[in-house]
């Protein structure tokens, strides 16, 4: 209980003293953003929930492609700097917490997450991940960007320390875990699961299954 109090308050304090540079450090990102919105049919006008938003950039990409989306996010400050740049009504950004999402059951077409499940406990990542499924539509897309390994052993290395040196305790956890079969647990079934940033990170593309085939698949 005393690590997700800890928790909880470095996520507040961490993001609040960042929110205003966030967008700066993220620039060399901000690819692979479109790369994840081009994943998903435009001109559907698909309604597509972003959790841990952050300032909202990949929200901002889905609603370039025609689609409405909400965004969602623990921090005030993240969220609040995702408002000051909102000039389309397509995207609605609020303060929630994504191990309790406010949302109905299959209310979502589409719900991604980006670059915030490695920053997690292990249980607010699997409570995160069966809150993501739960209001998502059967059949619906769960996308994911998040940290990975290079294949090559010198690159593994040197991405693990790096990578390591400036991220919380929980990236070490999150990067030797077996990823791929947490999403099956949760209900996810992996459809693309694509590198991108040179190897360092991977867009995950999943569809939710439905009851009898996740009972199937445990
Ligand atoms: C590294 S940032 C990523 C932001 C954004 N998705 C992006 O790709 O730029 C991680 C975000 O996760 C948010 N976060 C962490 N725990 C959360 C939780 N339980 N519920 C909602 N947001 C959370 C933080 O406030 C922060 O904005």
């Amino acid at each position: 209980m005393d690590e997700i109090n800890t928790y909880y308050k470095v996520v507040e304090r961490a993001f609040e003293k960042l929110a205003p540079y966030y967008d700066a450090i993220c620039l060399p990102i901000s690819g692979v953003r479109e790369q994840v919105a081009d994943l998903i049919a435009s001109g559907e006008g698909s309604r597509i929930l972003d959790v841990a938003t952050g300032t909202g950039a990949q929200a901002f990409a889905f609603a370039k492609r025609g689609h409405n989306v909400v965004g969602i996010d623990l921090s005030e400050a993240m969220i609040q700097v995702a408002r000051n740049k909102n000039k389309t009504g397509k995207v609605g950004f609020e303060v929630v917490d994504a191990t309790h999402l406010v949302f109905p059951n299959d209310s979502f077409d589409v719900s991604s997450i980006s670059f915030a499940l490695h920053d997690m406990p292990l249980v607010i990542r699997e409570k995160v991940l069966s809150e993501m499924v739960r209001v998502t539509k059967s059949g619906g897309t769960i996308l994911i960007v998040d940290y990975r390994l290079p294949k090559n052993h010198l690159g593994r290395w040197l991405v693990y320390h790096l990578i390591g040196l400036y991220e919380s305790t929980y990236y070490t956890e999150f990067i030797a875990s077996d990823f791929p079969g947490l999403l099956g647990k949760a209900g996810v079934q992996i459809a693309l699961d694509h590198p991108v940033l040179l190897g360092v990170a991977r867009i995950i593309k999943g569809l939710k299954l439905g009851k009898i085939a996740t009972e199937a698949a445990q």
